[in-house]
């Protein structure tokens, strides 16, 4: 499908900011299901820099925006740029949604519903259990939040290249939800040991992300469990090397095309007030994700 350009002045605009995300099939989503409504609106991509944050916010204001999606490397540092903050995108810590309220810009979080959805067949398993969360940008920040409130597990775990924003992440989260236990994992071995006593591992970093499909969270030598839910919240592709090492030990796999329906109907329905046709969207995600060219 060739995406609109942004430039169909007669038309409310919505669109998908982030760095490098030509991968993204939000725009392929989003128009498809403004076809299926027949809307006046375009979804297109603002594939940015930094520095250019905040005279992009800026014209979203005055220009005919309707608002946004937020992705990978914004979803925190666009916070500051807002004008307000749902109480649950306040909590959290993260924005994956901007919504333009004639000319105030509001931000809120629908990753959070894309996680529960995604999660919610699982529910008793999860729940007193122990979970390991690899990440701790934004996304992880939603999942976090998403898993720390619906699934009460006893023991969430954060593993992260970057130690500081597991800490982070950790000090954010143990005040608001003290039944569950937080913890940091460092080395291979307490890795190890506490993916054999998790009920669920999940991956919410960009690695294994497309271009780089061999890439994987976790390091070659960790063991994973027969039977335990592991859950990629990247959804292209639509099997990660991540999910495939899962299935060669007979674990059970959760792909990220949930999360991406479960937020995207979200944050539809916040700028369109207009149920989101699931369907619509599925069959088109269906169709892209199972591309032998992979676009
Ligand atoms: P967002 O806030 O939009 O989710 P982010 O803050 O850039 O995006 O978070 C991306 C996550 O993927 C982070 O946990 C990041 O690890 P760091 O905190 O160390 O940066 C993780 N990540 C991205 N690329 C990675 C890589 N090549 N190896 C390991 N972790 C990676």
């Amino acid at each position: 499908m060739n995406i609109p350009k942004l430039a169909a002045e007669q038309k409310k605009h919505l669109g998908i900011i982030g760095c490098q995300i030509s991968h993204s099939l939000s725009p392929v989503m989003h128009n498809t299901v403004i076809q299926t409504l027949n809307l006046p609106m375009v979804y297109g991509v603002m594939d940015v820099t930094e520095e250019m944050l905040p005279s992009l916010i800026s014209s979203m204001r005055s220009l005919h925006f309707r608002g946004a999606n937020v992705t990978i490397p914004y979803k925190q540092i666009i916070m500051k740029y807002l004008d307000e903050i749902s109480e649950e995108a306040e909590k959290i810590g993260a924005v994956n949604t901007i919504v333009n309220n004639n000319g105030r810009l509001i931000g809120h979080n629908t990753d959070v519903w894309g996680v529960y959805l995604s999660l919610q067949p699982y529910t008793n398993e999860i729940k007193n259990n122990h979970v390991i969360i690899f990440g701790a940008g934004g996304a992880t920040k939603a999942t976090v939040f998403a898993v720390a409130k619906f699934f009460s597990p006893r023991y969430i775990s954060i593993v992260n290249r970057t130690a500081e924003k597991a800490h982070q992440i950790i000090n954010h989260f143990s005040p608001q939800y003290r039944l569950t236990k937080f913890s940091h994992l460092e080395t291979e071995s307490d890795i190890q040991r506490e993916i054999e006593v998790a009920a669920l591992v999940i991956n919410t970093t960009s690695v294994g992300m497309k271009p780089n499909i061999h890439a994987m969270p976790i390091s070659p030598n960790i063991v994973l469990q027969k039977n335990q839910l592991v859950f990629d919240i990247v959804y292209n592709p639509v099997e990660t090397s991540f999910l495939k090492l899962a299935k060669s030990v007979e674990a059970r796999t959760i792909g990220g095309v949930e999360m991406l329906l479960g937020q995207g109907a979200r944050a539809f329905e916040l700028w369109t007030h207009q149920e989101f046709p699931m369907s619509a969207a599925r069959a088109v995600l269906t169709q892209e994700l199972t591309n032998p060219n992979g676009e």
